[in-house]
């Protein structure tokens, strides 16, 4: 039941505030999590009204103590897959005891999502929102892709854009099997017809550029085709080896490059040089047992870094960032502050918002309550269900 979305809601005590705005009063220029300690929040309707310290804090309607714990952003998770039929959970099995993981069972999900019904495929979509909700996430996007028809696809952003806020064309994901004698017969497919039919249903264009997928060319047709059409480009890039992915991204403007595991000096040159956020997915080396991304160098480099879940299936089945950030911490070198503000404002790049991934006056009130003295507490306590309370627009969702 959503509480405090009538009228304005004070909260007060709390000890740490993650604001990611580091221009508000009492924060620190260097300091790009903004952070304010013993602070207060003023939420009115769906948005921030006001944030400063306790002390000056103004009257309102009605008031929440948060006894001494953590207020950050909501996390934004700019990249998932959760239009699926079935699980993979031999597949899995299979990693798990020394077998190594390659796209091809991306085929096994199409053939599975193919077989399920319209009402199952959103009430798969809508139990993992609930339950990335339940972890803290606030803004989602997801990504057709394992359709691979027109009608397919089109009916998985149908029911995408009926849940989240951010939807993703991935018909260019593998090229399915009745294709499989004629790769460039599906890329007309996915760049006439497809994306005709599924355009109006999506904000982004992705392709997953890698060897087995789709190569530089085709990628490059995709994503022009794409752009035609009024979508913005975002790209699967350098997952299971280098590869042009990355550079098209730049050279196109796309939004994001992601995955970024495989990178050469060129492409951290051209993300360094470019507003494309290389988008970090832990989840999907963690559950491959694959080598991490070097975090380190592309922060090095001063590209902007952003974490996301990957939420699939296959590669990746979390829709925990927390999880994220405890791993980015632990396994990429990431300082805390780093992965936090990868998990909120760095999404927020990715999915080029300025209304999220901050508490600022003005912005949208999305807000995680974590049950912990500091935001570190999510790495250094991995695994720990620290998240206490979440709003959404404003309301109290749980
Ligand atoms: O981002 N790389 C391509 N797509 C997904 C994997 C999908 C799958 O294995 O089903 C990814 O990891
Ligand atoms: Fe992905």
């Amino acid at each position: 039941t959503p509480l405090g979305t009538a009228g304005s809601t004070l909260i007060t005590g709390i000890a740490t505030l993650v604001t990611n705005d580091h221009h508000l009063p009492g924060t620190s220029p260097d300091d790009p999590l903004g952070l304010l300690r013993d602070a207060a929040v003023v939420i009115e309707g769906d948005r921030i009204a006001w944030v400063g310290t306790e002390s000056q804090a103004p009257a309102t309607d009605s008031r929440l103590r948060a006894g001494g714990r953590t207020l950050l952003p909501g996390f934004v998770d700019s990249h998932s897959h959760l239009l699926f039929g079935g699980d993979r959970t031999e597949e899995f099995g299979a990693r798990m005891s020394g077998r190594p993981y390659t796209a091809g069972g991306i085929r096994t999900t199409v053939e599975a999502t193919r077989a399920t019904s319209g009402e199952r495929l959103a009430a798969g979509l809508e139990r993992h929102v609930e339950e990335a909700l339940h972890q803290g996430t606030t803004t989602l996007e997801t990504k057709s892709g394992y359709g691979l028809t027109v009608e397919d696809e089109l009916r998985a952003l149908r029911i995408a854009e009926e849940h989240v806020d951010e939807t993703t064309f991935l018909g260019a994901h593998v090229v399915p099997p009745e294709y499989a004698a004629d790769p460039d017969g599906y890329v007309d497919l996915v760049t006439g017809p497809m994306l005709a039919a599924c355009a109006p249903h999506a904000r982004w264009v992705d392709v997953f550029c890698e060897r087995g997928a789709f190569d530089g060319d085709q990628a490059r047709a995709v994503l022009t085709a794409g752009i035609a059409r009024g979508l913005t480009p975002r790209v699967h890039a350098g997952q299971l080896g280098p590869g042009p992915g990355v550079r098209l991204a730049v050279e196109l403007g796309a939004a994001s490059a992601d995955h970024c595991t495989h990178l050469t000096g060129a492409d951290v040159d051209a993300l360094a040089g470019s507003r494309t956020v290389a988008t970090l997915l832990p989840g999907c080396e963690f559950s491959t047992r694959s080598p991490y991304p070097d975090a380190r160098r592309l922060l090095a480099a001063g590209v902007t870094v952003a974490l996301a879940t990957d939420c699939n299936p296959g590669s990746s089945y979390t829709s925990s960032m927390p999880f994220c950030v405890a791993v980015a911490v632990r396994e990429m070198g990431m300082t805390p502050d780093e992965a936090v503000w990868a998990a909120t404002a760095g999404g927020a790049a990715a999915l080029r918002r300025i209304d999220i991934g901050r508490i600022t006056p003005g912005a949208r009130a999305d807000l995680v309550l974590l049950d912990a003295p500091s935001h570190v507490h999510l790495a250094y306590r991995p695994g720990v269900p620290l998240v206490a309370a979440v709003w959404q627009r404003g309301a109290r969702v749980r």
